[in-house]
């Protein structure tokens, strides 16, 4: 049994673990609230999807979760949790990728030192292969074992592919190649194929959660929510009786340069972690951060039903907690809000749905129909 009470006995279980994601929800946590205010059948949206708790909870409790989330990590993970492919696919996708491996020797052999000290040398081969091999973006194999691949890329030693890293987040190469030269440690000499064959099928050992309707999209809520709301006014997509979510944390992180190490493996540049990605400064600009709350809240109350509850975990830090609520009271103006939020302030270890996990810099903010 886990540390967190998970036996692993379903499917859910094993699933909702993928993957390892900053700020990630609490998976109870959002059992819990979606149990509270939906009923099945109900749909829940979340536009800060992030690696999908919310929605992959919402589907493996028979709700419908509908998702958008502006990182390809985040992205990759959500989307091959609600509809991964057979686990004889992937592991022939494995074998096929494996195979090709041997192409990328001489590329394997120029990566910056960073990779020669983070990977041994068939591991850089294999790795190579399936950044360039797996169409994670349209190909529902290729997707989930890029999932899998993402959440062992780095982690602790024994328990990656990678020498001694941080599994949440990858540390800069300058400070990872200084500390694993102070601590003497060397990248682990594994065979791929049967590290990654042994962790597919713990994955699929108790099945997979079946998530009609279910779905995540890859973009940015201010440009996609909008779409989706033509697609509610056609009735091709019900409205959600639920918005469950938790926005980026002011000034706190950048889920770009954190997961620069696995944008690395879908393709993009090495350089992740100086670039910082496509919303560069949103997070610490604080006109923009209220602009980008505001404007997806808004878009988002085009999608609920008029009944339906808002429920928003975030940070403490004053800033964030006073935008993400002005941008809730801008979209929702007819909603009570239930300051739930107040005695957290000491959290304890009895409040809400005895949820132990709201951490001590977290708040809850609630919208209810008046
Ligand atoms: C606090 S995290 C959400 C974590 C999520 N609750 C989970 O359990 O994984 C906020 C997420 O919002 C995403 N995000 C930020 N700006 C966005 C935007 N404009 N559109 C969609 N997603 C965005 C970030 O990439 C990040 O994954």
């Amino acid at each position: 049994m886990a540390s967190n009470g998970k036996t692993f006995s379903t499917a859910a279980e094993r699933w909702e673990g993928i993957g390892p994601y900053y700020a990630m929800f609490p998976t109870r946590f959002a059992d819990a609230v979606i149990e509270e205010h939906t009923a099945a059948g109900d749909v829940v949206l979340d536009p800060f999807a992030g690696r999908g708790t919310a929605i992959f909870s919402a589907a493996a409790s028979g709700r419908v979760g509908i998702g958008v989330e502006i990182s390809p990590v985040g992205w990759v993970y959500a989307s091959a949790k609600l509809s991964p492919a057979s686990s004889e696919q992937v592991e022939q996708r494995l074998l096929e990728i494996a195979d090709i491996s041997d192409e990328y020797a001489e590329q394997a052999q120029s990566l910056p030192k960073f990779f020669s000290e983070c990977f041994s040398p068939s591991v850089r081969r294999f790795l190579l292969a399936a950044r360039v091999g797996l169409d994670w973006r349209r190909c529902t194999c290729d997707r989930t074992l890029m999932a899998i691949l993402l959440v062992y890329l780095h982690g602790k030693e024994g328990q990656a592919l990678s020498n001694q890293m941080r599994q949440t987040k990858a540390m800069s190469p300058d400070y990872a190649i200084k500390w694993w030269a102070e601590n003497g440690k060397k990248p682990p000499n594994l065979d791929v194929v049967e590290f990654m064959r042994q962790r597919i099928r713990w994955r699929y050992a108790k099945g997979v959660v079946e998530a009609d309707g279910s779905r995540v999209y890859l973009g940015n809520s201010v440009n996609l929510l909008p779409q989706l709301a033509q697609l509610v006014c056609e009735e091709e997509v019900p409205k959600a009786k639920l918005l469950l979510t938790s926005p980026p944390y002011f000034g706190v992180t950048n889920y770009h340069y954190d997961q620069w190490l696995r944008l690395w493996l879908l393709g993009f540049e090495t350089d992740a972690y100086v670039t910082r990605g496509p919303y560069q400064g949103r997070f610490t600009h604080p006109v923009r951060y209220r602009s980008l709350l505001k404007e997806v809240f808004c878009h988002a109350a085009e999608l609920v039903t008029d009944n339906a509850v808002v429920y928003v975990r975030t940070s403490k830090d004053p800033f964030t907690k006073e935008a993400t609520l002005d941008a809730m009271l801008a979209a929702f103006p007819q909603k009570r809000l239930e300051e739930r939020f107040q005695p957290f302030r000491k959290p304890t270890q009895t409040h809400l749905f005895g949820d132990k996990t709201l951490k001590a810099g977290e708040a809850d903010l609630i919208l209810l129909p008046s």
